[in-house]
């Protein structure tokens, strides 16, 4: 929505994203802090700013993580026949692994090489696969679009053979109880012999933190504030206006964690008639939209290993920057 004042609705009360936003609301948005959940950052517009974000110069992630996986791609397959990968997106960070799997030195011991990308996000998946099927002619490939956090067992791929990834650092999105619960998840979802990879960023200089979520070019202000967009486009509502909100990425230290804010320039009424609610904010008040938790050296593995997996590689990249945990189903 642009224009003050006016209630802009373009989806009915039956479109899924619709009613999942209003339950997102109804539980976040009128608790203190209000928050929403960041998975509403990623309309079509939300997702491109994303890969922008993903080569600045201060977003440091994805460059460090695709070091790591460059300099260890042949230990992380191993002999696995099965990669699934979760929140895959474009499937950019994992080819350096479909090759090892595709030409390394166990594939021709391999009589299945599949790759199974799991997103919520159908276009950008099944693209994905349509271009990676054409690029790697003898690798199964079998899209599965699901919400990572609501996995059903099994998972495509022969028990005791899989790899799963989950990079990028999206560990660190999720609350403390939500992060329990999903590994708790990925334990009943995977089978013993399973490994499995996650991609964490690292506690460093809060300053350089900072800086990577809030770029001098303001990528990572116009993709906070897109969400007010996709908020005031999907559910009916007036009085948020992106206008009356200003971009802020803050450091919160005992909670080993970046937090994004849309804090109000001035004081602002929200009106939710669908739902029957009303938020305001006063000046200086913010919602928050999203968590990015960052960890020490072994925090994430010894916590994986206290959900039955284990240790099998703990990675980082030269500068320090960014880890990789691999560990396999006890
Ligand atoms: C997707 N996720 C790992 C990103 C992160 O770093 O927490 C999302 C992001 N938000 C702002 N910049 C990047």
């Amino acid at each position: 929505m642009t224009g003050r004042e006016e209630t802009a609705t373009t989806t009915g009360p039956a479109d899924p994203d619709t009613s999942a936003l209003e339950a997102d609301l109804r539980e976040g948005f009128f608790t203190d802090p209000p928050t929403v959940p960041p998975r509403w950052f990623y309309d079509e517009k939300g997702s491109l700013l994303f890969d922008d974000i993903t080569r600045l110069d201060e977003y440091y992630p994805t460059r460090r993580e695709a070091e790591i996986l460059r300099a260890r791609a042949e230990p992380i397959v191993g002999s696995s026949t099965t990669i699934v990968e979760l929140g895959a997106g474009t499937c950019t960070k994992t080819r350096v692994l479909l090759d090892v799997m595709a030409g390394g030195a166990d594939a021709d011991s391999r009589s299945e090489a599949r790759y199974v990308p799991v997103d919520i996000s159908v276009e950008v998946l099944l693209d994905a696969a349509r271009s990676l099927g054409e690029e790697y002619p003898g690798l199964e490939i079998e899209p599965v679009i699901a919400d990572l956090t609501a996995l059903d067992p099994p998972l495509p791929g022969e028990p005791g053979q899989r790899l799963v990834l989950f990079l990028g650092g999206t560990v660190g999105n999720f609350g403390e109880a939500q992060r329990t619960g999903f590994l708790r998840m990925m334990r009943e979802v995977m089978a013993p012999g399973d490994r499995l990879v996650v991609g964490f960023d690292l506690v460093k200089d809060p300053a350089r933190l900072v800086s990577a979520y809030d770029d001098a070019a303001g990528v990572t202000a116009e993709f906070n504030l897109n969400m007010l967009d996709v908020i005031a486009r999907t559910v009916e509502c007036t009085g948020l206006d992106r206008r009356d909100f200003r971009h802020e990425a803050v450091w919160n230290a005992g909670e080993s964690r970046i937090e994004m804010w849309l804090r109000a320039v001035r004081d602002v009424r929200i009106d939710f008639p669908t739902l029957g609610r009303t938020r305001t904010l006063a000046a200086g008040e913010g919602i928050r939209t999203e968590i990015a938790r960052k960890f020490h050296g072994d925090a994430l593995i010894d916590e994986l290993a206290g959900h039955g997996f284990s240790r099998e590689a703990l990675w980082a990249d030269e500068g320090g920057d960014f880890g990789l945990a691999l560990v396999v189903v006890d």
